[in-house]
C-alpha cells in the first residue's frame, strides 16, 4: 500500500508516521527528515536545501522530486511506502502520480490530518526534536521520559531552527498557498480520508489506521 500524510506543519505527521508504516510493514520516507540529515552531514543537497528550510520556504520542486524517487526506486519501497511531508505541491504530485503509473501504481491513500492554526502554534513551539533519530517530542503534549534525551536512540533533543515564530508563521502561509490544494487532488481522485488530528496521540494513530480499510 502507497500512502500519504497530508497536514499543515505541527498536524502530526512525523508523530504518526511510524505507527502508520509499521501497521502496514512499510517504509516510512519523510522528506523533512532527509533534508535534515543532508543538512547535518553538510552534502550539496543539505547547503541547498537549508537556505529554503531557514526560510520557512519549499525546496525547488525538481530537486525534491529526484530526491523521493531516487529513495522509492530502492528495494524496500517495492511493496509500499508511508510518505510524510511529500508531495507538498500539485507539481510533486503529478509527477509522483506520474512515476508511479509506469508501473501500473497509485497512491492508495492520502490522509489528511486535520489541526486549527491555533493549536499548530502551540505544538510547535513546546516542540522538541531529536538530534540522533529525529523523534519528535513535545514539552507538555509527549514529554521525553528523561529531560532533554530521546527515548528511542538516547540522542539530544533540540529546538528545530524553523520552529521560531516567524518561520512558523511563514510556514503555515506557505502551506496554505501550495499544498493545501493537494486536499482538492485527492478527493477528486477518491483517495482522501480526513482524520481529527486534534485529539490524544493514540486516538489519532487509531483513526488513521481505520483509514487505511
Ligand atoms: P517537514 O519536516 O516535513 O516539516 P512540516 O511539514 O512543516 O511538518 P513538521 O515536521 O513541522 O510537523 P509534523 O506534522 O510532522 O508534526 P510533528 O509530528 O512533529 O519539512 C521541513 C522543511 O523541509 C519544509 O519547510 C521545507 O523547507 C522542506 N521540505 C520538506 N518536504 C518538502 C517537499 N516535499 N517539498 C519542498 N520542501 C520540502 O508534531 C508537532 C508537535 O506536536 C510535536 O511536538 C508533537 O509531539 C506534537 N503532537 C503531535 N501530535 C499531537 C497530538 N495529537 N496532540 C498533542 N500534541 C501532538
Amino acid at each position: 500500500m502507497r500512502v500519504i500524510l497530508l497536514g499543515p506543519p505541527g498536524a502530526g505527521k512525523g508523530t504518526q508516521a511510524g505507527t502508520v508504516a509499521a501497521h502496514l510493514g512499510v517504509p516510512h520516507v519523510a522528506t523533512g527528515d532527509i533534508f535534515r540529515e543532508n543538512v547535518g552531514q553538510g552534502t550539496e543537497l543539505g547547503t541547498l536545501a537549508k537556505q529554503y528550510m531557514n526560510q520557512g520556504q519549499l525546496v525547488p520542486d525538481d530537486v525534491t522530486i529526484a530526491m523521493v524517487l531516487e529513495r522509492m526506486a530502492r528495494p524496500d519501497c517495492a511493496s509500499g511506502v508511508v510518505l510524510d511531508g511529500f508531495p507538498r505541491t500539485t507539481a510533486q504530485a503529478e509527477a509522483l502520480d506520474g512515476a508511479l503509473a509506469t508501473q501500473d501504481q497509485a497512491i492508495d491513500r492520502a490522509l489528511l490530518i486535520d489541526v486549527s492554526e491555533q493549536e499548530l502554534v502551540k505544538r510547535l513551539s513546546g516542540r522538541r526534536v531529536c538530534r540522533g533519530c529525529q523523534r519528535p517530542y513535545n514539552l507538555t503534549e509527549a514529554p521525553s521520559k528523561k529531560d532533554g534525551i530521546c527515548d528511542e536512540c538516547g540522542g539530544e533533543l533540540e529546538q528545530r531552527a524553523d520552529d521560531a515564530p516567524d518561520k512558523v508563521k511563514v510556514r503555515i502561509q506557505v502551506y496554505t498557498a501550495q499544498t493545501a490544494p493537494l486536499v482538492g487532488y485527492y478527493e477528486n481522485k477518491g483517495t482522501l480520508r480526513r482524520v481529527n488530528g486534534e485529539q490524544p496521540i493514540e486516538l489519532v494513530a487509531r483513526e488513521l489506521v481505520a483509514a487505511l480499510v
